[in-house]
C-alpha cells in the first residue's frame, strides 16, 4: 500500500503533466499577441472614441505546440507568478531553499554553528566586467533565500545607490537604466545616525535609538512595501553589542500552515491595518493586508509577509462578524489571539532566527517581503563612535521584473533550442 506521502507526490506530478485546459491554449495563441509589444491584438476599439468593439474571431489554433518546459513552468508554483508569452520562453527560477538558523551541532557547541550559510559576495565583483554574471548570481541567491551578505561595500550613499542600481535597474545586459533607491518618507538613502539624515526627512521610528528591535518586515503601512533592503553597517558598536537578526518568514509560514491550519488560514484572511505617523513631518501612512497573503492567482503559495507589531493598529471584526453580535465578535477575538500566539510560537522556535554581527562595509541585502530582520539593543559610551548605518529601499515590482527578466533571458537568446511555439 502506498503512503501518504507518496500518493501526494504522484498526485503533485499528475498535476505537472496535465495540459494545459483548452480556453487557455486558444486565448494564448500566438497569433492573438503582438511580436513587438506582446500585447493583445484581439481587443479592438473605435479608433476615435476609444469604445471598445466586439472581438473578432481568434483564427484557427494547433494546440500541442507549446514546449513541455512551457507548459510544465504554467504549473508549477513559483515565488512570483510569471507567464511569458511561450514565444519568449520559459521561466525557470533557481530552487527556493525555505532555511532556518539552526545550529548544526556537529559544528561545534550549540549556537556556534549554524546549517544556514548566508550567500556571500563581494562590492566589487558586482560592479567587475570580468565577473559579468555576479548580478544574476545574486538575483538568484536573492530569490532562492530572500538574503545576501555584500561585502566590502562603501559606506557613503553613491554606494547604495549603485547597489540599488545594480540590484533593480532595469535591463540585466545593462541597456537600461532605472530602478535604483526608491523615495519613501525616509528619504531615497536614510542614515540611522541622526546627525547624518537628510533634514527634510522623517526619524520617527524606533530603529533611531539603541534599543533591541523585534524581528519584522520594512514599511507595512505601505499598500506595497518595498521589494529590498539594503542595509549598511558604516560603524558598528565599539563594544561588539547591536547584532542584526533575521529570520524567513517563507519557512515560518510554512511552518505556521503544518503546525496549526486554523492560525494560517485566519492570518492568511484577515488584513490588518498599519500605520506611520509623523506629526513633524506631516505624514500619515496606512495600508492594510494579511501577516501571510497567499498568490492571489494559485490561492497557495506564500506570496509575501508583512509583519510588525509595532506598527500594527488594534482590529475590528469584518462587518459580517459584527453583524452577528457580541458573542461572535468575542468568538473572532479569541481566534485572532490564537492566530498570533501560534504566529509568535513559529517565529520564536529555538534557532529558527539568525544573528549576524555585521562589520563595517557589510551589507545585507533583505528581501523585504519574505525575510524579516531586527536588532539586538546595543550601548552607547561616551568616546565611542556611534553604531550607524546607510540604508535604502528598491521597489517590489522592479526587483521582480528583475527576476522574470533574469531567469528567462537565456531561454530568449536560445529560443530555436525550445521552440517558438508559433501557430
Ligand atoms: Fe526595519
Amino acid at each position: 500500500m502506498l503512503s501518504t506521502q507518496t500518493l501526494r507526490s504522484l498526485a503533485s506530478k499528475a498535476a505537472l503533466l496535465r495540459p494545459l485546459p483548452q480556453p487557455y491554449l486558444a486565448s494564448m495563441n500566438p497569433a492573438l499577441w503582438s511580436d513587438s509589444t506582446h500585447q493583445r491584438t484581439d481587443i479592438v476599439c473605435h479608433p476615435h472614441s476609444g469604445m471598445k468593439k466586439p472581438s473578432p474571431s481568434p483564427p484557427p489554433h494547433k494546440p500541442n505546440n507549446f514546449p513541455n518546459t512551457y507548459v510544465n513552468s504554467l504549473q508549477r508554483r513559483h515565488q512570483i507568478t510569471c507567464t511569458p508569452p511561450p514565444a519568449l520562453g520559459t521561466f525557470r527560477p533557481p530552487a527556493m531553499q525555505h532555511w532556518e538558523a539552526r545550529p548544526d551541532r556537529s559544528l561545534g557547541s550549540f549556537g556556534e554553528g549554524s546549517t544556514f550559510t548566508v550567500p556571500t559576495m563581494s562590492y566589487e565583483s558586482l560592479f567587475d566586467e570580468e565577473t559579468s554574471g555576479a548580478n544574476d548570481e545574486l538575483l538568484a541567491h536573492l530569490y532562492a533565500t530572500g538574503i545576501v551578505l555584500v561585502k566590502g561595500t562603501p559606506t557613503d550613499d553613491e554606494g547604495m545607490r549603485a547597489l540599488a542600481d545594480c540590484v533593480t535597474g532595469g535591463h540585466p545586459t545593462g541597456k537600461s537604466k532605472g530602478g535604483g533607491p526608491l523615495r519613501t518618507l525616509y528619504g531615497e538613502v536614510w542614515h540611522t545616525s541622526v546627525g547624518s539624515q537628510d533634514k527634510a526627512t522623517s526619524t520617527a521610528d524606533s530603529a533611531y535609538t539603541s534599543d533591541s528591535l523585534p524581528l519584522h518586515t520594512d514599511m507595512t503601512y505601505h499598500s506595497t512595501p518595498p521589494g529590498l533592503q539594503i542595509f549598511n553597517m558604516a560603524t558598528p558598536a565599539a563594544d561588539g553589542t547591536g547584532a542584526s537578526t533575521y529570520l524567513d518568514g517563507f519557512a515560518a509560514a510554512e511552518r505556521l500552515r503544518t503546525k496549526n491550519a486554523d492560525a494560517f488560514d485566519f492570518l492568511t484572511s484577515t488584513a490588518f491595518t498599519y500605520r506611520s505617523v509623523d506629526a513633524d513631518m506631516g505624514w500619515h501612512l496606512e495600508a492594510s493586508g494579511p501577516v501571510i497573503q497567499l498568490d492571489p492567482v494559485d490561492q497557495h503559495t506564500v506570496a509575501s509577509v508583512r509583519h510588525n507589531d509595532l506598527d500594527r493598529l488594534a482590529a475590528v471584526p469584518p462587518p459580517a462578524v459584527r453583524e452577528q453580535g457580541e458573542e461572535e465578535e468575542a468568538l473572532w477575538y479569541e481566534r485572532m489571539e490564537r492566530a498570533f500566539s501560534a504566529w509568535d510560537g513559529v517565529i520564536t522556535e529555538p534557532g529558527r532566527r539568525l544573528i549576524i554581527k555585521l562589520e563595517a562595509g557589510d551589507c545585507t541585502i533583505v528581501h523585504n517581503r519574505r525575510v524579516m530582520h531586527g536588532r539586538e539593543s546595543f550601548t552607547l559610551k561616551e568616546g565611542d563612535a556611534a553604531r550607524s548605518i546607510v540604508g535604502c529601499y528598491t521597489d517590489a515590482d522592479n526587483l521582480e521584473s528583475r527576476w522574470r527578466a533574469c531567469f528567462t533571458k537565456d531561454i530568449i537568446k536560445n529560443k530555436e533550442r525550445f521552440g517558438t511555439a508559433k501557430a
